[in-house]
This record gives structure tokens, C-alpha cells and sequence, in this order.
């Protein structure tokens, strides 16, 4: 399973990269709202920041409810950065949507369906042609649903009917979601900086970093 991170924030974005386990980002209008930025300057910023991931998803804008309104966006999108082929034009799980994921995936445009919750709305967005689907996990979980079974039914179905899009798993809240995720089949965790980092701790790490520190003090110099 692969990483991404879920986040419009800059240095959360570079601090992950430079780990080296990022495969890509997630935005959405929410996250990008947060950080006070214009959409489309927060995306080239991104882009220019990661070059080597394989995907940084911009969310088609709210105010985007036709098919044709969020065909037209994407072409703004990825005009940003020369066309950069990184960029994924996240669309909704909407009519509209799946045709412009349709239309997107005619033109070679990378995609990710998002605010996924049942495997019916996988199994169009896949027909669709969808490169990526985002089940939202923690959301399921939420309302008393199970979310990580949501994605073990998806990567079944698409083992099954030999479906190749990739599934996001999204909605990450904790380092249990992403294991159980990885063992459910999820391409990929898009997660925020703060689960990467609860990911790196154990109890147990750290005492042998205390001990390794102690001992170190009385080494001979
Ligand atoms: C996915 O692409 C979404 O940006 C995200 O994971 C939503 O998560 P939330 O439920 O924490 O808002």
C-alpha cells in the first residue's frame, strides 16, 4: 500500500516529502479553505513542491454542478504547471460527476471519485473510468458503520471483475485504520501529517531511545 497525504498544507506536504514514503496528495475544499489560499495558487505551489509523486488530486469546486462546469475547471486545473501529469481531477460521486470522469478519462486525464460510502458508487466510478475511488473510512465509522469493510468489499469487487482503479482509502483517523486498510486491499492511505508521525511512535521505541541516551552519558570520551 502506497502513501498520500490528505492535507492543502505547504509545509505538512514538504516535511512528508522529504521523508520519502509520499506517493501523492489529497485536497479538498475544506482543506484548502483552511489555509486561507486561492485554490489554484495552493495546487501549483503543491505541484512545484512534489515532483515526483505520482498523483496531487484538486477537487472540482462546489459551485462546479454540471458535468460541463466541472470539465471546464479541469482544463483550467491542468493548465496550472504546463499541464503537469501529475494533477488528478477529483470529481464527486454525483450523475455529473461520472460523466465528466467519462469525459476526463477520454482525454487521458488522471481521476479520483471521492465521498465514496457503498461499493455500488466504486463499481460506476471504476465503469466510468475512474483512475482512483476515495471510500471515506473514518466518516462510516462515524455514523456506526464499518469502514474498513467498506474497502475490503471494494478491493474484492474489483479483484473479482479485474477492475483496475486504484482505491484511495480516505477519512484516515488513526495508525489502526491504516493497517487494517493495507490488509484490506486499499492501493493507497491518504492520511494527514499527524497520523504519518503517530505511525513512527511506539511506547517501547521510545523508552530504548531514553535507555540508548542514558547509557550514552556514561560512555568513556
Ligand atoms: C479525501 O480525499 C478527503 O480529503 C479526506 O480524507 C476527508 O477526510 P475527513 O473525513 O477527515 O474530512
Amino acid at each position: 500500500m502506497k502513501f498520500f497525504i490528505d492535507t492543502a498544507n505547504l509545509d505538512d506536504i514538504k516535511k512528508a516529502y522529504k521523508l520519502g514514503v509520499l506517493s501523492g496528495v489529497t485536497t479538498n475544499p475544506s482543506l484548502v479553505v483552511k489555509e486561507g489560499v486561492k485554490f489554484e495558487d495552493r495546487i501549483a505551489e503543491i505541484l512545484q513542491a512534489v515532483p515526483e509523486v505520482e498523483s496531487v488530486s484538486a477537487e472540482v469546486t462546489p459551485d462546479a454542478e454540471s458535468a460541463e462546469d466541472m470539465i471546464a475547471q479541469a482544463q483550467e486545473l491542468i493548465k496550472i504547471n504546463n499541464g503537469d501529469k501529475n494533477i488528478t481531477i477529483k470529481l464527486p460521486m454525483t450523475l455529473a460527476g461520472l460523466e465528466a470522469c467519462r469525459a476526463l478519462t477520454k482525454q487521458g486525464v488522471k481521476t479520483n471519485v471521492t465521498l465514496i460510502f457503498t461499493v455500488n458508487q466504486a463499481l460506476l466510478a471504476a465503469r466510468a473510468g475512474a483512475t482512483y475511488v476515495s471510500p471515506f473510512l473514518g466518516r462510516l465509522d462515524d455514523i456506526s458503520e464499518d469502514g474498513v469493510q467498506l474497502v475490503a468489499k471494494i478491493a474484492e469487487l474489483f479483484r473479482v471483475h479485474n477492475l483496475d482503479t486504484q482505491i484511495i482509502a480516505a477519512s484516515v483517523r488513526h495508525p489502526d485504520h491504516v493497517t487494517r486498510v493495507a490488509l484490506a486491499g486499499a492501493h493507497i492511505a491518504t492520511i494527514p501529517f499527524s497520523v504519518i508521525d503517530q505511525l513512527t511512535k511506539h511506547p517501547l521505541t521510545e523508552q530504548g531511545l531514553a535507555k540508548f541516551a542514558a547509557d550514552w552519558s556514561k560512555a568513556v570520551k
